[in-house]
């Protein structure tokens, strides 16, 4: 069962208060929501407060992805709102203190991989890891190309979370389209977030959802067939 998050990143964010509700119609599987505090990434996006106001206009889950440099400061703060909680190990030296932390607060526990992070860094923290990100382009920003070098990663961090008996999610972000889905559900991904494919698409967000979903659907019979 492959879901989609899209990313509130590529929303136009005049309309922030409209697209929530709208991507919930359009038959996402939850909203996948991007804070930066411009510095381990350069960029600025929004804080826990957007979080908190758009929390009421919709059941989706909410999955924040965390590019920031402390990111424990804000686990107090998101969590009353979000489910999932990603965070960057390149920013932290204490990751198994801070999957502990996130668990201790009630949120699934997720660990969010640059491209040039190896999956070894799961090694010794797995039984803490709910989830799994994969960066498929550097962090930062939307409507990036796809990094085709992130495919052999996303299978060894396929074999690494299948060994430890648990069933982890594998999410994949940035420059997932109909063209690279596919390729990422083949190797083991089952959560895609999109920006640019959903919020850009020609024929409208539940266009884009339903086509990615088709993309991401004829891989998975692909490999049954
Ligand atoms: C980038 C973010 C992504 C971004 C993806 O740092 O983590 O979630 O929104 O955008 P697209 O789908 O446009 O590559
Ligand atoms: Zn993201």
């Amino acid at each position: 069962m492959i879901r989609i998050t899209p990313s509130l990143l590529a929303a136009d964010f005049w309309r922030l208060g409209e697209m929530v509700p709208g991507v919930e119609e359009a038959g996402a599987d939850g909203l996948h929501l991007d804070l930066m505090d411009g510095c381990f990434v350069p960029n600025l996006t929004f804080g826990p407060m957007v979080v908190e106001a758009l929390r009421p206009h919709t059941k989706l889950t909410f999955d924040a992805h965390l590019m920031v440099r402390s990111a424990q400061d804000y686990f107090p703060l998101l969590a009353p709102h979000c489910s999932l909680v990603s965070v960057h190990p390149e920013t932290d030296p204490h990751l198994h203190r801070t999957l502990s932390a996130l668990r201790d607060r009630g949120l699934e526990a997720g660990v969010a991989l640059n491209p040039s992070t190896p999956p070894s860094v799961l090694d010794y923290v797995l039984e803490l890891v709910d989830s799994v990100l994969i960066m498929t382009v550097n962090p930062g920003f939307g409507g990036q190309k796809f990094l085709p070098a992130m495919l052999p990663k996303i299978r060894e961090a396929r074999r690494k979370l299948d060994a430890t008996g648990r069933r982890v999610p594998i999410v994949v972000d940035g420059g997932i389209d109909v063209s690279t889905a596919p390729l990422c559900v083949e190797a083991g991904a089952t959560v895609l977030v999109a920006g640019t494919s959903v919020f850009r698409h020609q024929g409208g967000i539940a266009a884009g959802i339903r086509t990615l979903r088709e993309a991401a659907g004829s891989s998975v019979s692909g490999l049954e067939a």
